[in-house]
């Protein structure tokens, strides 16, 4: 029996309702967001219908989206990979939850992961195997369905296929100042692409999520070498973020 078709399946459903409910748990003893909690879980269970995620994760997002509505920080939500689009889809129900409308964009290659190269670990690079293409690879039209099923405003929802290197430098000006970015390409060249060509368009005050900062060394690595001066916190294991101020 394949992934793909596991995911179709009962058992798929009755996992993802496991995950929830572990998860409401979790929410409960930590009491944050107490009046929000079963919109959050239910928001957190559509983000795991198609792939796992932590609970930690969907909460740093839902907090980065309060911080940007609280202080008025006008500019697009950007998520560079968004495979699935699970993290996404978490991000427009929880800003539809918060009332705000950011623009929407999201990148990815959809044809898998690029090669590493000798700036990642011999873990990265052992997990790509010989064809990275079958890592992560991801249908963009099903990811589009997906993500306009949270019932977000259409016309604010940009998806686009393609490489990193093409794709933003093709795509960066209509994106415009940008309230959160999202990095979560996992490797150091798909973390320092999206840095160099986005970064300098997130507003002051703004948010950057780094996915894998405590996962991958690659893209650590780019993280450390490209934003200089700034409060890199932490949100669990693997994720990290900072809101931006300028240097
Ligand atoms: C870990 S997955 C993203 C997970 C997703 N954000 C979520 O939370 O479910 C990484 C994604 O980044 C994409 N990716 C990595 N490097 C890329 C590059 N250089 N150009 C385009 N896409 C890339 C891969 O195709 C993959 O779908």
């Amino acid at each position: 029996m394949n992934k793909s078709f596991l995911k179709q399946t009962f058992l798929y459903g009755l996992l993802s309702d496991y995950r929830a409910w572990k998860a409401g748990n979790a929410l409960r003893l930590i009491n944050v967001y107490p009046l929000e909690l079963a919109e959050i879980i239910k928001d957190y269970r559509y983000s795991i219908t198609k792939d796992y995620r932590t609970v930690m994760q969907v909460l740093n997002i839902e907090s980065c989206i309060k911080h940007v509505k609280d202080n008025n920080i006008d500019g697009a939500f950007v998520e560079t990979g968004t495979w699935t689009g699970g993290a996404s889809a978490y991000a427009l129900l929880s800003m539809k939850r918060n009332n705000i409308c950011l623009t929407y964009w999201g990148f990815d290659s959809f044809e898998g992961m690029p090669d590493p190269t000798s700036d990642d670990d011999s873990q990265s690079i052992s997990w790509a195997g010989d064809d990275p293409r079958k890592l992560n690879n991801a249908d963009r039209e099903a990811c589009y369905t997906y993500l306009s099923e949270t019932g977000y405003e259409v016309s604010k929802i940009n998806l686009i296929k393609g490489w990193f290197d093409e794709s933003l430098v093709m795509h960066k000006s209509k994106v415009g100042p940008i309230a959160i970015l999202r990095l979560d390409g996992d490797f150091y060249e798909s973390t320092k692409v999206p840095l160099l060509e986005l970064y300098p368009q997130v507003v002051n005050g703004g948010i950057v999520i780094i996915d894998d900062y405590g996962t991958f060394e690659g893209c650590k690595k780019a993280i450390d070498e490209i934003v200089l001066g700034q409060d890199i916190l932490y949100a669990e294991n693997g994720v990290r973020y900072f809101v931006k101020k300028s240097n």
